[in-house]
């Protein structure tokens, strides 16, 4: 029996030994580099905090409400793919754990379980993560079989009109039996021989003509809000907030993507000054520790989202595991918050951090 990990870097650690290289490569990896991955963490470190001291702090509330769904914590399951590589219940035993810690999930397109099968498991609150492929009828039904079977909200993904450049999924050539079955979506005709292949299957599957007057075209095939995802300027989230979505989440994908753009957190408060608190901004990217959930909370994020660490605990101890993972990380922030003073997400404020650009 493993030792119990106490934090999100010792369940990674589990996960690596739990699984087969190929998929800890994919679960971990980022594009090219891996610069923008690397500083999605590091970016955390230059952030401290300005506790105030000799407040009462017998009582923490962490709850907060997002589209109008209350939930126990500012921190959310991030969409990511093919949770059945990690572990045989997939993204069942990851809803499952969603629901027991009163959180939303967001389901990955690429899930490995169906929209129905996952509704069905348990009583989580979800959102249903979009990718528009050149077959716009293939997104259209899933976006419709997710509004039928009580998911909340559309997440459109923005920032991946062709897969980045992952080098250990080329090397590994990385491809499952699997994923020829996955929706009836990725079969064996589309799939390229050469480098990744999974790679190569999204490429000829996402549609590279997604632009912002698609948006109407989302909103005429669904009535649920829609949330963007991947938003990392100022100017992208006016141009969301003009063409009337819900709610857009800072994200670079979880350096998965363009590498070298910026860490997420080094943006986010451009962004919300932008956004001008007219629609909700969460945020994503190398949340590890609690402190660092307060410090994106701090600068203007309404809730974060997990991705990596929702994985690492599913590959080390399934549904377990996730749960452990989305606790320590709401332990760590209440205690955060205690030690910064602040007795509700909603006292979290701008004041409570210090950036490099402060002390120049
Ligand atoms: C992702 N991400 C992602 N995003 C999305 O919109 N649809 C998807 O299918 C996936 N798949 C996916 C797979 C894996 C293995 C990872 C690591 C990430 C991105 C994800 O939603 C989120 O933006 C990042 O994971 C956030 O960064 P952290 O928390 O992993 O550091």
């Amino acid at each position: 029996m493993a030792a119990e990990p106490v934090n999100v870097t010792e369940f990674q650690e589990l996960a690596k030994q739990a699984l087969p290289k190929m998929f800890y490569d994919f679960y971990s990896g980022g594009a090219e580099d891996q610069y923008t991955l690397r500083k999605n963490i590091e970016a955390f470190s230059r952030i401290m905090f300005q506790p105030r001291v000799l407040v009462d702090v017998s009582c923490i509330n962490l709850s907060t409400t997002i589209l109008g769904y209350k939930i126990s914590s500012p921190i959310m399951v991030a969409p990511t793919a093919m949770h059945k590589f990690a572990h045989p219940e997939g993204e069942i035993a990851t809803a499952r754990a969603a629901a027991a810690c009163k959180t939303i999930m967001v389901l990955s397109f690429r899930s490995t379980c169906t929209v129905e099968e996952v509704a069905s498991s348990c009583n989580a609150i979800r959102f249903f993560q979009l990718y528009v492929y050149r077959r716009r009828d293939i997104s259209a039904l899933l976006v419709q079989r997710a509004e039928r079977c009580g998911y909340k909200a559309i997440v459109l993904t923005a920032d991946c009109p062709r897969t980045g450049r992952r080098e250990a999924d080329i090397k590994n050539k990385m491809i499952s039996p699997q994923l020829k079955n996955f929706e009836g979506l990725l079969s064996a005709e589309v799939v390229s021989e050469k480098g990744s292949k999974l790679a190569a299957f999204a490429n000829g599957a996402f549609d590279p003509s997604l632009s912002w007057k698609d948006i109407a075209w989302l909103k005429s095939i669904t009535n649920l809000p829609i949330l963007i995802k991947g938003v990392l300027t100022a100017e992208n989230a006016v141009k969301a907030v003009e063409v009337g979505v819900a709610g857009i989440i800072v994200s670079n994908h979880g350096g998965r993507q363009l590498d070298y753009v910026p860490a997420t957190i080094s943006v986010l408060e451009e962004v919300v000054q932008a956004v001008g608190g007219r629609i909700p901004v969460l945020f994503d990217g190398g949340i590890r520790r609690g402190t660092d959930v307060f410090k994106a909370l701090a600068l203007g994020a309404q809730a974060v989202l997990i991705g990596r660490p929702v994985i690492f605990g599913l590959a080390a101890k399934g549904e377990y595991g996730v749960r452990r993972v989305i606790e320590m990380l709401r332990d760590e922030l209440e205690l955060t918050m205690t030690l910064c003073g602040c007795r509700s997400v909603k006292e979290i404020t701008r004041s409570y951090v210090r950036t490099e650009r402060d002390s120049l």
